[in-house]
């Protein structure tokens, strides 16, 4: 992994007509962003070459749970701070804010739209084949964006009670496909998907599915699963690589599960390296060549999560402990899709473990 990233200070940068800084200014009062703020400009970020051609930079800004009249300004702290990446979806219900804030910095005119990798979601209930681009759409339009740079199958879940997926989801990713070919989507993929289901999706597909974003952290590493894509050209990213501290309450997680922030052999590391536990977790993704979604609304947090890309990192004994730490535990079990009438009677046969 490259180790020296220049870092520029773009921080006196004003070269707004008066239009954007009207605009920019009004977003920022209504955002509490600060109108001064400066720009880090981090090159090269680390990034992984995708089957569909595209790069997605390796660290990305997660945006679930991040609370309308908070996410805007953390999407605009991010792409400052240096973030070329920012991962969303439309069952989130925050992307117009997103849009917002990624309007008025791309109108700063020191990020392009083409540096910044955008990433959006069809939600369980948009699989009918008829439902997709509309969906699609309706994600562009918040974001303010002409294409996505990823398009992601949210779960391999429809809501349709049965004993079938039903709609059948190469059904939907046939639809996804189109989302392609009518150049509204550079890249495809899916998210929470086991390796049989990614298996059978794969079978019939024209475009094969680049991506599989899937819960990944040391108390989670799904190593099986990521060998397994690996293999197969398929890029994992990695979500809650922080544990998702802050989901317990919002899928009924038990407060009492550990977490990896808290780890002791991760506190051991980081005070080996003088890095925060936080970075020594997303660290821990980036080396293994996944792409990674901290979750911040905080400024400082935004800005040191990706302090990860230049300049240190782990040693093998540091991978290794963290690669052997003996809880796995997922945090986003998915028990929440389970029904007794199916598709999926047990989070074993979501799964397929
Ligand atoms: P906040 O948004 O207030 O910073 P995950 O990425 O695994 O989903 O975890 C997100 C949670 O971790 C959020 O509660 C977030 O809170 C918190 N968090 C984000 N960055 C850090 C950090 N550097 N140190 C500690 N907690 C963090």
């Amino acid at each position: 992994m490259a180790s020296n990233v220049p870092v520029k200070d773009f921080s006196n940068l004003t070269e707004l007509n008066e239009e954007q800084k009207r605009q920019l200014s009004e977003l920022e009062r209504a955002q509490g962003v600060a109108s001064d703020a400066g720009y880090r400009i981090v090159a090269p970020q680390p990034s992984a070459k995708l089957l569909s051609g595209y790069t997605i930079p390796l660290v990305g800004l997660g945006t679930w749970k991040s609370a309308k009249g908070e996410v805007g300004a953390a999407v605009a702290t991010a792409l400052r701070a240096g973030y070329r990446h920012i991962d969303c979806a439309r069952i989130y219900q925050n992307e117009h804010e997103v849009g917002e804030a990624l309007a008025a910095v791309l109108a700063e005119g020191v990020v392009k739209r083409e540096e910044v990798f955008i990433t959006s979601k069809l939600w369980n209930s948009d699989h009918d084949p008829a439902r997709v681009e509309a969906a699609c759409r309706k994600s562009m339009e918040d974001l303010r964006v002409d294409y996505l740079d990823l398009y992601l199958m949210h779960w391999p879940v429809t809501g349709n009670p049965g004993p079938t997926v039903q709609p059948p989801l190469a059904d939907t990713w046939a639809a996804m496909e189109q989302l392609v070919d009518k150049g509204l989507v550079r890249t495809i993929g899916v998210s929470n998907f086991s390796a049989k289901k990614l298996e059978a999706l794969m079978a019939g597909a024209r475009i094969q599915p680049a991506v599989n974003q899937v819960e990944a952290h040391p108390y989670w590493r799904n190593e099986e699963l990521r060998a397994w894509c690996a293999a197969r050209g398929i890029h994992l990213t990695a979500y809650s690589p922080l544990g998702s501290p802050d989901s317990a309450a919002v899928i009924g997680r038990s407060a009492d599960v550990p977490s990896p922030l808290k780890d002791e052999t991760v506190a051991a590391v980081a005070a080996e390296l003088g890095k925060s536990p936080a970075q020594v977790l997303i660290r821990w993704a980036v080396q293994r060549g996944t792409s990674v979604l901290p979750k911040s609304v905080n400024p400082q947090r935004i800005a040191a999560n990706l302090d990860v890309v230049g300049g240190w990192e782990l040693a093998p004994e540091q991978v290794a402990a963290l690669d052997a730490l003996p809880l796995q535990r997922r945090m986003v079990d998915g028990s929440f899709w389970v029904d007794a009438r199916g598709p999926y009677r047990s989070t074993a046969e979501l799964w397929d473990e």
